[in-house]
């Protein structure tokens, strides 16, 4: 195929890299480019097409991490030979930049189905370690797991937490900011009880994560559904539609579930309102270690010099969510008030899984694991894409994407995707619309697919064939 087809305009309103990217992804889907044929390298189609090396890279890094590119080191980047393996090559429609993301209603308990959303790769927890240090934990049995554990979590996994966070996060914070709670629900309660109170209005992403939503709502807080655009959560719009709001609920590293970062004016003007109405801003930070191009994004609560920005991590996306840990960190002046809280609130329960957790982080294993499960997931997304492409590729729009472990496959207009995902999920399948995320009316459906539990190719393909099955008979 002749390179200049691919050059981008530079009067596009669209990113050099996303036009590139949509260029390339028009050329596979054309069969001008055909599995197996070999790309040009980043440095040459730079200096083919007068473009920076970094536009290319994002290019090219994002055709990786959706399954359309292979990177084969020496030997070049191809056109995913899987590709023809799945078959039937029908023509991807890809959306604008906006990517999605994360995890949801997490399904009937003990249940993993095609397509669930939230889970981890349960067959790459690395079980033989975890059952060494668990084991070692039981066998010494010290007295302080045989006493009442601290409601505040396990002294180690604070400190653990603390140093990952300041390396891994940015965020400059000691063990005593920490608190260990049961779940994100027992992070929300934490910081509930210390800054806010009854009947306060909040600012939460439209769309959103649902539970969440629904848990604040029935702990007695109102919400004031705010639009997020490509930049994340719309501060303005929030000002206008609620400005006596008490506190924000944000996802800025990941929006959940649509998957783009919050851009940093709009984080500044989010701290700024935050420091001049005296408000919280929640930070949910549950996915940002998975990002498959460029590097994880700082938290916000790394440039939060007023201290308004309560910030959340859990380990069941990097972990198990079976473990029900996840923690809160609060600013330096509201560390006593926290102390005080957490004397009335069950806490995150017995010493041995902090404990565990805490040598699994001491020890290394945590950053191996989240190294090999960064490259697992960019391979069994991969896997869901390039199914979706082949099998679907005429009805949805797969949406770009940094991060995450969830896929968002757009509708054409007029498609109900609460039915289509009502029928999908009578008939097994673990997928979500996107219209049960969202408060406000939507141009256009969508579906939220998890990966990460596709260990091969024909596990993806056989779940989008039950998919398209379900479809077709609509
Ligand atoms: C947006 C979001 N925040 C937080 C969480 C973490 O929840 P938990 O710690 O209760 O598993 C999830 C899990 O699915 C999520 O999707």
């Amino acid at each position: 195929m002749d390179i200049q087809n691919l050059k981008p305009s530079r009067d596009h309103c669209e990113p050099i890299y996303l036009q590139l990217y949509r260029r390339y992804c028009e050329a596979i889907a054309a069969g001008k480019l055909k599995p197996g044929d070999r790309v040009p390298s980043v440095r040459s189609l730079a200096s083919e097409l007068n473009l920076a090396r970094g536009t290319v890279e994002a290019a090219y890094q994002m055709l990786v991490g959706e399954g359309y590119f292979v990177a084969r080191g020496a030997a070049g980047t191809v056109v995913s030979p899987q590709l023809a393996k799945l078959a039937g090559a029908t023509r991807p429609r890809i959306a604008a930049h906006r990517a999605p993301n994360a995890s949801s209603p997490q399904g009937a308990p003990g249940e993993a189905l095609p397509f669930q959303l939230g889970l981890p790769a349960l067959d790459a927890f690395p079980r033989k370690t975890w059952a060494r240090l668990a084991g070692r934990n039981l066998r010494a049995l010290e007295a302080m797991a045989m006493t009442y554990p601290d409601p505040a979590g396990y002294g180690a996994l604070r400190r653990s937490i603390a140093t990952y966070l300041g390396i891994a996060r940015g965020i400059d914070c000691t063990p005593e900011q920490v608190f260990v709670t049961a779940g994100y629900h027992g992070a929300l309660e934490l910081a509930r009880r210390v800054v806010l109170q009854d009947g306060d209005t909040g600012w939460y992403e439209d769309p959103g994560y649902v539970l969440a939503r629904r848990f604040l709502l029935q702990s007695g807080l109102r919400l004031e559904p705010v639009p997020v655009d490509d930049q994340g959560l719309d501060v303005v719009r929030g000002m206008q539609r609620a400005p006596d709001a008490r506190f924000a609920v944000v996802t800025p590293t990941h929006q959940s579930p649509m998957g783009m970062a919050m851009s940093l004016p709009r984080r500044l003007e989010l701290l700024e309102w935050a420091r001049s109405n005296r408000a919280w801003i929640v930070e949910d930070d549950y996915d940002s270690e998975f990002r498959y191009h460029g590097r994880p994004l700082p938290a916000l609560k790394s440039l939060d010099r007023h201290g308004r920005v309560l910030y959340t991590g859990t380990f069941s996306k990097v972990l198990l969510p079976g473990l029900r840990l996840a923690y809160l960190v609060v600013p330096e002046s509201q560390m006593a008030r926290t102390r005080a809280q957490v004397d009335y609130l069950p806490g995150p329960g017995s010493i041995l899984p902090q404990a565990t957790v805490a040598d699994f982080m001491e020890q290394g294993h945590f950053a191996r694991h989240l190294r090999k499960m960064r490259l697992l997931y960019a391979e069994r997304r991969a896997y869901l894409v390039a199914a979706l492409v082949s099998e679907l590729g005429e009805r949805i729009e797969v949406q770009p994407q940094a991060g995450g472990i969830h896929v968002l496959a757009r509708l054409g207009a007029g498609q109900d995707d609460r039915a289509l995902t009502a029928a999908a999920q009578a008939r097994g399948l673990g997928l979500q619309a996107l219209g049960d995320w969202r408060v406000g009316r939507a141009d256009r459906g969508g579906l939220l697919m998890g990966f990460t539990n596709f260990a091969t190719p024909e596990m993806a393909l056989a779940a989008v064939r039950h998919l398209r099955a379900v479809m077709d008979a609509r």
